[in-house]
């Protein structure tokens, strides 16, 4: 384990270049909302640890990471030998999310031609722009998010709130600055318009309810938690507009993998005619498959996430404590696929199109 060291500088983004100038500090983001911890990446290991146990987590901020492992493994040994066994390392780290190969991929392709003494420098310089251009691609999901709440806004009574319903935590702690589907929330917020976010807590490890919920109140976001099994129930009573959610991996003809709990939102969306969009940047997208269903990996975790719960105990301290009884068997599917059929939208960095692979073609070559 790396050492942890408190922090009480506001954190401003998830991951970032420590003042050595060479090793990586991350939000321990295990320990939201209760504890607010950085922690210190020196190795390889450190950051392929981060990410099974989901001290970084969210689809772009494990590519992000993956990219800094890769700097941290050059700068021990910039051999052959080392970027192969750094790669494959870090790619079994987590299964569903592509954004983590496609970094992969680009740093070892910009590597590989480049004569050692050259690879440490091109390593972090990559990764550090890696982090530029997704805090910029997000700003850009959020602009295009943001004319899809202004056209639902001016369908409602003046002065009401949109109300947006959100899964899992696709915010700036998942994914830089702005979030992919939070950023056109942030946007709408800070341009004075009325929305409402429902928060769903997202069984088991309940990202919505530890880190969405933190994040939009540290903005002042206005926003209610809801058990997951509540949202068909307010989208049957009208109380929802749109639901807007992320994607760990998009599929050639539109079929997205987002955190367990994610389809089951599309159904009621579409049962009740509610849009559902999915915000990712093109980095998400595998056109190497398509049906999603059928060849997108999901991760199966730790049965103990849905036996066990984790929370802050009456003398301050974060407690796990069981919740079924003892022996209980469980299984613990962490991501599900929502089919492009009941997808009314993708909001990317490079604009809005139909979940389809027209749609996706139009905006983004192959
Ligand atoms: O298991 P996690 O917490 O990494 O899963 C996160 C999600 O499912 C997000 O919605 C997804 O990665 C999109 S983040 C922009």
């Amino acid at each position: 384990m790396p050492p942890a060291a408190k922090s009480s500088a506001p954190i401003q983004r998830p991951l970032w270049l420590a003042v050595d100038g060479w090793s990586v500090q991350i939000l321990d983001q295990t320990r939201l909302p209760h504890v607010v911890k950085t922690l210190r990446l020196r190795t390889v290991d450190d950051a392929a640890r981060a990410i099974v146990t989901m001290e970084v987590r969210g689809a772009p901020l494990i590519g992000v990471t993956a990219a800094y492992g890769i700097a941290l493994a050059m700068r021990r040994d910039a051999s052959d030998a080392s970027l192969a066994a750094a790669y494959d390392q870090l790619i079994h780290t987590r299964p569903t999310a592509v954004n983590l190969r496609w970094a992969l991929d680009q740093m070892r392709s910009l590597l590989q031609p480049l004569p050692k003494e050259k690879r440490t420098s091109a390593a972090y310089a990559r990764a550090a722009e890696l982090v530029e251009e997704d805090v910029a691609t997000n700003r850009a999901i959020g602009e295009h998010g943001l004319k899809i709440f202004h056209d639902l806004l001016a369908r409602k009574k003046s002065g009401e709130p949109l109300q947006v319903m959100t899964h899992c935590n696709a915010g700036r702690i998942a994914t830089l600055d702005w979030g992919t589907a939070t950023a056109p929330m942030y946007l709408a917020h800070a341009a004075g318009l009325p929305i409402h976010v429902w928060v769903s807590e997202t069984r088991p490890r309940n990202q919505g309810a530890a880190l969405t919920a933190w994040e939009l109140g540290g903005r002042g976001v206005p926003h209610t938690l809801v058990t997951d099994s509540s949202c068909g129930h307010l989208i049957q009573r009208g109380l929802v507009d749109l639901v807007i959610v992320g994607a760990d991996r998009v599929t050639a003809r539109g079929d997205a993998a987002n955190k367990i709990g994610t389809y089951l939102k599309a159904l009621a969306a579409r049962a009740h005619r509610v849009p559902f969009y999915v915000a990712f940047p093109g980095t998400t997208i595998d056109w190497t498959l398509r049906d999603g269903l059928a060849e997108i990996p999901i991760e199966q975790r730790n049965a103990r996430e849905l036996t066990h719960l984790t929370g802050l105990a009456g003398n301050g301290r974060p407690t796990e404590v069981r919740l079924a009884p003892e022996g209980t068997p469980a299984r613990n599917d962490a991501f599900d696929v929502t089919p492009a059929r009941l997808i009314t939208g993708f909001i990317t960095e490079r604009g809005v199109c139909r979940a389809s692979t027209a749609g996706l073609r139009r905006l983004f070559a192959r």
